[in-house]
């Protein structure tokens, strides 16, 4: 299972072992991260599960639809790493990969 590493905005770490097909929303909420708000419980309305991730990863990753290229549009400071977790589904090839999570309040 793929390991993901968490930081929250204050730079603590959280480790993962996620089942692949979880989003990491999901995974980020059974292991506890604080800031992964996910207020509309995935369904890409609300922004609050916002984070950022490396360009190191960003082919591995992909990036946004049109519909949660729109929803990020209202979520804080974005940048190009953003996606919201909710909408990424974990994959075998994640394994390593690092999530910073956005200031989502
Ligand atoms: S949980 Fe609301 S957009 Fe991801």
């Amino acid at each position: 299972m793929p390991k993901i590493t968490f930081i929250d905005v204050d730079g603590t770490s959280y480790e993962a072992t996620v089942d692949a097909g979880l989003s990491l929303m999901e995974a980020a909420i059974n292991v506890g991260v604080p800031g992964v708000l996910a207020i509309c419980g995935g369904s890409c309305a609300c922004s609050t599960c916002h984070a950022y991730i490396d360009d190191a990863w960003a082919t591995i990753v992909g990036g946004p639809n049109d519909i949660e290229d729109a929803t990020l549009d209202l979520a804080n400071d974005r940048r190009s790493g953003s996606r919201l977790t909710c909408q990424v589904t974990v994959t075998a090839a994640m394994d390593g990969l690092v999530v910073h999570v956005a200031k989502n309040d």
